[in-house]
């Protein structure tokens, strides 16, 4: 029905007669001639219809927009003064001589070249107009480019492509399954995969020896600007190796992707513990692009009769720490209440500050509300350790570490977009020796990673001090967002038996729900490891979107709903009871 996108005219097709197809992105009336600019996936074409043309003039009059053309014509050079260096088409026009009404269409519900004040509601219902929109589809082709270079390059380094089922057992990663009721084993159910995990470890034991699936994941989790319920996973698993050859192998991937792509050099991704990223960071994902630490205070802070330093100071669970921004005592006094809103989202119950106006004048020089609880000797070696100069803030968290981690790590990577502090455009980085157990409180441990992770203590001194144990595990974090994560695995039965052990699992249940793994594990299973990339999250960053829906072509909602489809939705009863299933009167109640 064509010979070229409308996106692919230029000055090289200047006297050739072509014919196009698109949507009519905006129709003007000059004077008794009609301009139709014409839409397809490539770009925006301007077509001139003369009245000369009659038929042809009369069909381009009545077009609307968004009505589907096909167009045939000469393409010629614009008059001198209307080329517009902005369009890829801008130095020509199509002359329409044949103008065809393909389909007509109603007025759309928005604007496609007006996006930003349209809300997400809207965009998501009618989301085969949303994805019109260049932008839009300039971000699903990026997408798919991504797709395509991830498999040559896992296909080029022996990766075999290899599907796992969707209907399945729960995959423990951390989050609730989501839950398919099965007709033929009426009261039993399916769970989604979180990841296919535990799939691909089997497929090392099967001798695949290196396995990768774009594969679809599904977390009945809370969602937030850089999670769904239902996303792509970039996963992949590899036999008799170690943490080094995962992580240089993934790097050169990503690095390779970046350079092909956006011409961007990352550079060696600088490797760094859990243990220095929480210190300096607070964070295990830190934004490396910010170049403001946090600094311990414990120590000083032991003596004072500052309750609320003294007590987490002499708590070996607590912390106490300053972030220094230098410059930031231009920072008023209603932005520091909202800061300390802010802080309070992750449990700080406060947010105390010191601005250093005058360092010559000594104590006098600094202005803030907690110095008259701290003596003048610990300040000065305060001033002393964060190195602090005049026009900076020092703000203060003092609770548990993980409060305080979570809050002024949180507040660090605020303030450094805030205040326009990033250094640099790109900061890759990994981050190992992560802990394998974290204390979730009543005795109970759980697996930071997943509990198929490799520890670094063998069976035994793990059951006895597991909270002493690292894991082999590693994630690769960009700009302050993990992109990846993997491990090396367990790949022998007792010390999988003894990370459940560990996770108060009981045998029982270790044989309800993992038996295959376990018993998988005996059969001469191989060393292995692997990682899993959020293909989302990674096109997300490549375009420097805001919003994970903005790299997904049909995305659920904040709250898991899909406004197109008006999913999930009720099923009628028939269904219901071939699927064994009975909805509570309290349904309604309940929610
Ligand atoms: P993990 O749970 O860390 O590891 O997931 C791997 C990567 O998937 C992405 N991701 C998500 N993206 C969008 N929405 C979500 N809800 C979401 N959850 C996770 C992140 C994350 O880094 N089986 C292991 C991997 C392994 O050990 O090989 C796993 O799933 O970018
Ligand atoms: P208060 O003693 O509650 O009046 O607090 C004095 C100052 O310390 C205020 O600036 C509070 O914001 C701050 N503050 C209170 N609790 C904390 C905390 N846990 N961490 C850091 N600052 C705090």
């Amino acid at each position: 029905m064509r010979t070229h996108y409308c996106g692919q005219l230029n000055a090289q097709q200047i006297d050739e007669t072509v014919t196009v197809t698109g949507w009519v992105h905006r129709r003007r009336d000059h004077g008794g001639v009609i301009f139709l600019d014409l839409r397809d996936r490539d770009g925006i074409l301007q077509v001139v219809v003369d009245p000369d043309t009659e038929k042809a003039f009369a069909t381009a009059d009545r077009a609307r927009t968004e009505w589907v053309m096909q167009i045939t014509g000469l393409i010629r050079a614009r008059p001198e003064g209307t080329v517009n260096a902005e369009m890829t088409t801008g130095e020509v026009e199509l002359l329409g001589r044949e103008v065809v009404v393909l389909n007509t269409s109603d007025t759309p519900p928005f604007q496609l070249d007006e996006h930003a004040k349209v809300g997400e509601e809207v965009r998501l219902k009618y989301r085969y107009l949303d994805l019109r929109r260049p932008e839009m589809l300039g971000n699903l082709m990026l997408r798919s480019r991504v797709t395509t270079f991830v498999r040559n390059f896992l296909a080029k380094n022996g990766f075999v492509d290899t599907e796992t089922p969707i209907l399945t057992r729960a995959t423990p990663e951390g989050a609730r399954d989501y839950l398919v009721p099965s007709r033929v084993h009426k009261g039993e159910f399916f769970a989604l995969p979180q990841s296919p995990q535990l799939f691909k470890q089997l497929l090392m034991v099967a001798g695949l020896d290196r396995y990768f699936q774009i594969a679809k994941c599904f977390r009945d989790e809370d969602l937030r600007a850089d999670r769904q319920p239902e996303f792509t996973q970039i996963d992949l698993e590899m036999s008799f190796v170690d943490e080094n050859q995962v992580m240089d192998l993934t790097e050169s991937m990503i690095c390779e992707l970046f350079q092909s792509e956006l011409s961007v050099d990352l550079g060696e991704f600088p490797r760094m513990s859990y243990a220095e990223a929480m210190a300096r960071f607070g964070s295990d994902k830190p934004d490396l692009r910010i170049p403001m630490e946090l600094v311990d205070i414990k120590d000083l802070m032991r003596s004072v009769e500052f309750k609320v330093f003294k007590e987490p100071a002499n708590d070996p669970s607590g912390r106490v720490t300053v972030l220094k921004i230098p410059g930031g005592a231009s920072i008023s006094r209603k932005e520091i209440d909202d800061y300390t809103k802010f802080v309070s989202l992750y449990g700080a119950k406060g947010l105390a500050w010191v601005k250093v106006n005058d360092l010559v004048s000594g104590i006098e020089g600094l202005q803030s509300p907690i110095l008259k609880f701290i003596p003048d000797d610990i300040v000065k070696k305060l001033i002393a350790r964060v190195d602090a100069k005049d026009g900076d803030i020092l703000f203060f968290g003092a609770d548990s570490a993980r409060v305080v981690s979570d809050a002024l790590g949180a507040l660090r990577v605020k303030l450094g977009h805030d205040l326009n502090l990033l250094t640099r455009e790109w900061a890759p980085l990994w981050v190992v020796d992560f802990p394998m157990f974290e204390d979730a409180g009543q005795g109970q441990l759980t697996a930071l990673h997943h509990p198929f992770t490799a520890p670094t203590l063998d069976g035994q001194a793990l059951r006895s001090s597991p909270l002493a144990a690292l894991s082999r595990a590693y994630d690769m974090v960009l700009n302050g967002t993990e992109l990846g994560g993997g491990s090396i695995r367990i790949h022998d039965q007792e010390t999988q038996e003894a990370v459940f052990d560990v996770l108060n699992i009981t045998p029982e249940e270790q044989r309800e729900k993992f038996g295959f793994l376990l018993d998988a594990l005996r059969y001469g299973a191989p060393p292995h490891g692997g990682l899993a990339f959020g293909l989302d999250r990674l096109v997300m960053l490549m375009l420097g979107a805001t919003s994970i829906r903005d790299v997904i072509a049909f995305p659920k909602t904040q709250s898991a709903t899909c406004l197109l489809t008006d999913a999930p939705g009720e099923v009628s009863q028939e269904q219901l009871k071939e699927a064994g299933v009975r909805i509570s009167k309290e349904k309604v109640e309940l929610m």
